[in-house]
């Protein structure tokens, strides 16, 4: 590991305990601590400047304690692996230090092969998280890029009808998506619910900057602006957050409208992020409002989600003959039917591919699955990649970028037989 010693940073507020866990550090070879801090607040002023790879946190701080700190550190170093250390061996504080995003927990005082055994575990996870897809996930592993980088891909998710699994598909799309494609992969996930975007919520992410901060600058949006707002999350996607507050949507009001009905300041603001990403994923609210115009006018794929209920069915298709009286093109558009639950004897899915069109994939349904990722913060595509569900959300992944390379190698075909049929013309002249 020649030059590439695994950083450690100590946090524990009783210099005799930060002095002992130091000196056993120090006869590890590969190991080099980088800092010590005695609080939490401490620990967050010099973490970035420290850059540990792994980070022992002590439980019990004065002041923000150990698990509010390592959420905090993980916002802003999301690949930082923190082992938590307590004298309470007590389970409700390891799950609350997982939920925060602890990977390890050891009980004080921790043995010297307990120690070095955690920081090398802690340390090879965070290798895999930066070089590669992420370990629990299954897929594709093309460690290229897709398209060229001055045009990402954009993709709305949109229903009707409200608790349909919009903003779950979103999340696990993006992350899907990453994975698949690999750690170059730039994947933005923007969350055009203005008023009510849970985004942040179904990632555990404090939304500490949002689109309410972009609206007033949208114009003038360059790259810096851009990446102060959107927030990293520990599977590579970055996120640019609905307002924190229902009231901050009021932002994008003064906007002008365009021709199109769609709200300019949103529609400069998703043109220039797909200038910075790969894929730009769309999590929308359920009315065909500017905001929703905008994303309409610039998207290149746009998904309509139903679950095999009959308002949702309803709205769907009147959704669908809406973009029929506005001459929308329909190889822009893909069904998800989610939630599809074949014991029971409900509206099968294919019924409702014959009332509108194929789906491009079934996302079988799995409260407790579902449930948990929503409750916890942790996608489930993170943990349970391996379940039916799991699968289902890969396969969108893989058709949808499978299907925006076809439309895009069609458009390029179609470039080269119009500058040919000039070219021909040409010499006829
Ligand atoms: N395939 C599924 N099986 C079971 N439950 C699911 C499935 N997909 C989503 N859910 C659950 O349905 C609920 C609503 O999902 P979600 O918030 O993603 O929908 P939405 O359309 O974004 O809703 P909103 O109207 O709040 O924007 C969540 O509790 C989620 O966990
Ligand atoms: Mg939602």
């Amino acid at each position: 590991m020649a030059g590439d010693k695994i950083r450690v940073m100590i946090v524990d507020d009783i210099p005799e305990t930060r002095e002992q866990l130091r000196k056993l550090l120090s006869f590890d070879p590969d190991i080099e601590v980088v800092d010590m801090a005695g609080s939490g607040e401490e620990a967050l002023e010099r973490v970035l400047q420290a850059r540990p790879h792994v980070i022992l946190m002590d439980i019990n701080l004065p002041g923000i304690d150990g698990i509010a700190t390592t959420g905090k550190i993980l916002e802003v170093l999301p690949v930082a692996q923190v082992i938590m250390l307590s004298v309470q061996g007590e389970s409700g504080y390891m799950r609350k230090a997982m939920m925060a995003g602890a990977r390890d927990y050891l009980t004080k005082p921790p043995s010297a092969d307990e120690l070095l055994d955690g920081i090398r575990r802690a340390y090879k996870t965070r290798q895999k998280m930066i070089t590669g897809p992420l370990p629990q996930m299954v897929g594709g592993t093309t460690p290229v890029a897709d398209g060229p980088r001055d045009q990402g891909k954009i993709i709305t998710i949109f229903s009707p009808k409200g608790g349909t699994g919009c903003t779950t598909i979103a999340v696990n799309l993006a992350i899907a998506l990453r994975n698949l494609i690999g750690a170059n992969a730039k994947i933005a996930l923007v969350d055009g619910n203005l008023q009510f975007g849970d985004i942040t919520v179904f990632m555990k992410l404090q939304a500490t900057r949002t689109l309410a901060d972009l609206a007033p600058h949208a114009q003038e949006i360059d790259s810096d602006l851009l990446n102060s707002v959107m927030i990293p999350h520990a599977s590579g996607v970055k996120v640019l957050s609905a307002p924190a507050s229902p009231e901050e949507a009021g932002l994008f009001q003064d906007a002008e409208i365009e021709e199109s009905g769609a709200n300019s300041s949103f529609k400069t603001i998703l043109n220039f992020v797909r200038r910075e990403y790969d894929y730009v994923i769309v999590d929308t609210a359920h009315n065909v409002d500017s905001i929703f115009l905008a994303a309409m006018d610039v998207n290149d794929l746009m998904l309509i989600l139903t679950r095999p209920v009959i308002p949702e069915i309803r709205g769907a298709r009147l959704f669908l003959e809406l973009l029929q009286k506005l001459n929308y093109p329909f190889d822009n558009v893909g069904l998800v039917i989610n939630s599809v639950e074949n014991k029971r004897m409900g509206i099968q899915p294919e019924a409702i591919e014959r009332a509108m069109m194929p789906a491009l994939v079934h996302i079988p349904l799995d409260e407790r699955t579902a449930l948990k990722a929503a409750n916890y913060g942790v996608p489930l595509i993170m943990q349970n990649a391996k379940l039916p569900i799991g699968q289902a959300l890969l396969k969108l992944a893989q058709t949808v970028r499978d299907q925006l390379k076809k439309v895009e190698a069609e458009a390029v075909a179609a470039q080269e037989d119009a500058r040919q049929q000039v070219a021909g013309r040409g010499r006829l002249l």
